[in-house]
């Protein structure tokens, strides 16, 4: 077999399997409960809903994650914004202790309760978050 013929063959079993490995990460619906948002909303329930509430909807001096003031301070910005500033200020009594990963999933869990417009899981490196703008669906 020549060189080229073997390159071409494992550069389709290459492409074969990283579009099989896609398709695992695929979310298994379009919004609402991919395998992501499903431990996002875990990790925020356990973390988080002890202050901004099970609804998201805040108390007392811990402001809402949902609503007009959520849009007020959050709409253009991006996911990574939004990560950014929880790992490095929350849980408040206990900030920064999460797994980056789990902001990003809680984070997750958050835009889908607003309904941000989302392909898929969100990305775990801040590249790939910039890209995620919050906005209002259409
Ligand atoms: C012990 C109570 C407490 C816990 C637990 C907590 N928060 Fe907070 N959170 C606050 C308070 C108080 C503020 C407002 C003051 C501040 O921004 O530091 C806040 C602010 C925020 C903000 C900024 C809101 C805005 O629009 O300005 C976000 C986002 C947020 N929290 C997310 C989270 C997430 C995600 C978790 C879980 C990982 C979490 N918080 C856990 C009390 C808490």
């Amino acid at each position: 077999m020549s060189k080229f013929r073997l390159a071409a063959i494992v550069g389709i079993i290459g492409w074969v399997s990283l579009v099989a490995l896609s398709a695992q990460d695929a979310p298994k619906t379009d919004q609402g409960n991919s395998d992501q948002q499903s431990r996002g909303k875990a990790a925020y329930v356990d973390k988080c809903s002890s202050c901004h509430q099970e609804n998201l909807k805040g108390s007392n001096e811990t402001p809402p994650l949902t609503g007009d003031m959520f849009w007020a301070n959050w709409e253009t910005y991006s996911a990574n914004n939004l990560v950014e500033q929880v790992r490095t200020t929350m849980p408040e009594d206990d900030p920064g202790k999460l797994p980056r990963q789990t902001y990003v999933d809680i984070i997750a869990y958050v835009l889908m309760f607003n309904e941000v417009p989302m392909t898929g899981d969100l990305p775990s490196d801040a590249d790939g978050l910039k890209k995620v703008i919050i906005k209002h669906k259409d």
